[in-house]
């Protein structure tokens, strides 16, 4: 594979999307995560208006500084071996058939939800092995494109394989949940599922799904977690003692309520499994007295870190 797929239109490219349309420029929706300056193309790296460096490995950019990403999102991220990785999709697939569940019939179901039109940009946030990425291809079809972002190099791996096979245009970004590397109102809808419960900072991540979906898109968030009804059943109880993830409830207390409308909680995987479902508000809201300050801060983080010391050593 070459480093910058998107420079050149080949047969190599088919499966990468946005990037592999002969287009040298870096797409005008991806974001520095840290300040939210725009990217440009350096050689075979992408710099922000602030002078910092952002890898491509094997076409795939990683915005993000390692050294800022949470301590508990980098210490989960050593379950992610390349091992794991190339086993997540049999375990995930016998686990569900062990609660009575077909996994492809949940998938399908949960991404229904987002109600994708062909032609519609999607992102999916901590995609994984890219097991949902057959479902929204389906929907958002060849003329659609799906942006698909993680933490974990391993389970990309294994995404970027099967994003290869799918005749939807897909993208790759290495990044954090909690610092999306793109600019405010780019999706058309914004899917997660199975990483939310442990992220570092939870009210964030999802105020960041909310951030970059349009005014109106359909942002659909779930995790592990039983509801009331299944924690008092045998199933629940068993569930809860071979796996402690399941002991979490949906985070109301997170979501971002000044900012979204139409909320409905489902319920998947035999109610092992929570799905937030709401759109994003008519208007974006305009951001707080606080976030500005935030954004400030960040910014001039930004240009100490981009006018001395080493990569990613302050903090
Ligand atoms: C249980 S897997 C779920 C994968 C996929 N969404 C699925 O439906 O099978 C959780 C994923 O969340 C990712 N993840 C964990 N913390 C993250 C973070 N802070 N930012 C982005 N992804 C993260 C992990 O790398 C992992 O791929």
């Amino acid at each position: 594979m070459r480093l910058l797929p998107w420079l050149t239109n080949t047969r190599e490219d088919k499966g990468t999307g946005y990037f592999s349309k002969g287009k040298v420029a870096c797409p005008p929706f991806l974001r520095c995560p840290y300040g939210g300056g725009s990217l440009r193309m350096d050689g075979e790296s992408l710099v922000s208006e602030a002078g910092r460096r952002y890898r491509v490995v094997d076409g795939v950019p990683w915005l993000l500084d390692e050294a800022r990403v949470a301590t508990v999102d980098r210490a989960l991220q050593r379950q992610y071996t390349e091992r794991d990785a190339a086993r997540y999709d049999r375990q995930l697939r016998l686990g569900s058939l062990a609660i009575g569940c077909w996994e492809p019939r949940q998938r399908r179901r949960m991404v229904g939800l987002l109600e994708l039109k062909p032609g519609a940009r999607v992102l999916e946030v901590s995609v994984g092995t890219g097991a949902n990425l057959p479902f929204l291809a389906d929907k958002v079809g060849t003329s659609g494109h799906i942006m698909a972002l993680d933490l974990s190099w391993a389970m990309m791996g294994v995404a970027k394989a099967r994003a290869a096979r799918l005749p939807t245009p897909v993208d790759l970004v290495r990044g954090d949940a909690v610092t999306l590397p793109f600019a405010s109102d780019s999706f058309d809808a914004v899917l997660h599922f199975g990483g939310l419960n442990l992220f570092g900072d939870r009210t964030q991540a999802l105020a960041e799904m909310v951030r970059v979906a349009r005014p109106g898109a359909i942002v659909v968030a779930g995790d592990e977690g039983l509801s009331e009804a299944r924690r008092r059943t045998w199933l629940g109880r068993k569930l809860l003692s071979m796996n402690s993830l399941f002991v979490f409830r949906p985070p109301f207390d997170k979501i971002p309520w000044d900012g979204i409308e139409g909320f409905e909680l489902h319920w998947a995987w035999r109610e092992a499994f929570y799905l937030l479902r709401f759109r994003v508000r008519g208007e974006t809201p305009r951001p707080s007295q606080e976030d500005k300050l935030r954004q400030r801060i960040a910014e001039r983080e930004e240009e100490a870190a981009a006018g001395g010391g080493p990569e990613g050593a302050r903090r």
